[in-house]
């Protein structure tokens, strides 16, 4: 008998064409915050910390991270406030309502490498353009990566995306990251002395 897949109910977006994130917490208020591949979640459980007010949604392809991060935000205390839903970004974007999503966060992304895997990348206009939508006029997307390459074709989409704008008057790429929280890759990075690439944009209002 095939093995059982001990993730197959890992959270998932609710049924129906059209979800407003606010229906997805018990706590009503509060801007709402996406974090797309959360891996393992540290950064969603200090923003959560470093935001007292702010709403987190996670959307991780992978089931097993995801339900090990919605589980660990569930025994933090954070339940009311938090999920991590079992999705792929790239369909789950197109569910959300217009303008409902205050930042959006991808750190270290799109750890495909294989030539056949590039079509999982981000960083294609339709992805970003469906951020841009999901986002709150003056909302944020905030990217960072170590490879070089991938923030260059970040910066190159979301450039390119008549709906965003630098979040510097010079231009996208920021020094820092300025939410109060890391992402696990983004402390190994800073540990082992890599160099990190960023950028922060805004929805044109
Ligand atoms: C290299 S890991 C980085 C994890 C975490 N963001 C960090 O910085 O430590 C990239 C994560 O993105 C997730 N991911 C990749 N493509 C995705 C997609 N289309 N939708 C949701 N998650 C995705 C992967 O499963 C993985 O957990």
């Amino acid at each position: 008998m095939p093995k059982a897949n001990p993730y197959e109910n890992a959270a998932e977006l609710p049924e129906g064409e059209v979800i407003s994130p606010g229906d997805l917490f018990e706590q009503e208020h509060g801007e709402i915050e996406l974090e797309i591949g959360p891996g393992r979640g540290w950064f969603t459980v200090e923003r959560l910390e470093a935001a007292p007010e702010s709403r987190i949604l996670g959307f991780e392809i992978r089931r097993k991270s995801s339900s090990i991060v919605d589980d660990r935000l569930r025994r933090l205390g954070f339940s009311a406030r938090a999920r991590c839903m079992a999705e792929d970004a790239r369909l789950a974007l197109l569910r959300l309502t217009e303008a409902s999503i205050h930042r959006v966060y991808i750190h270290f992304p799109d750890p495909w490498w294989k030539k056949r895997h590039h079509k999982r990348i981000l960083a294609q206009p339709e992805v970003i353009a469906g951020i841009t939508r999901v986002l709150v006029p003056g909302g944020e997307l905030f990217v960072q990566s170590d490879v070089e390459d991938r923030i260059d074709a970040y910066e190159e989409v979301a450039s390119a995306d008549p709906g965003l704008e630098a979040w510097e008057t010079d231009g996208p790429r920021v020094a820092e990251n300025p939410y109060g929280a890391r992402s696990p890759r983004e402390r190994r990075a800073i540990e082992d002395g890599l160099p990190i690439y960023r950028l922060r944009y805004r929805k044109r209002r």
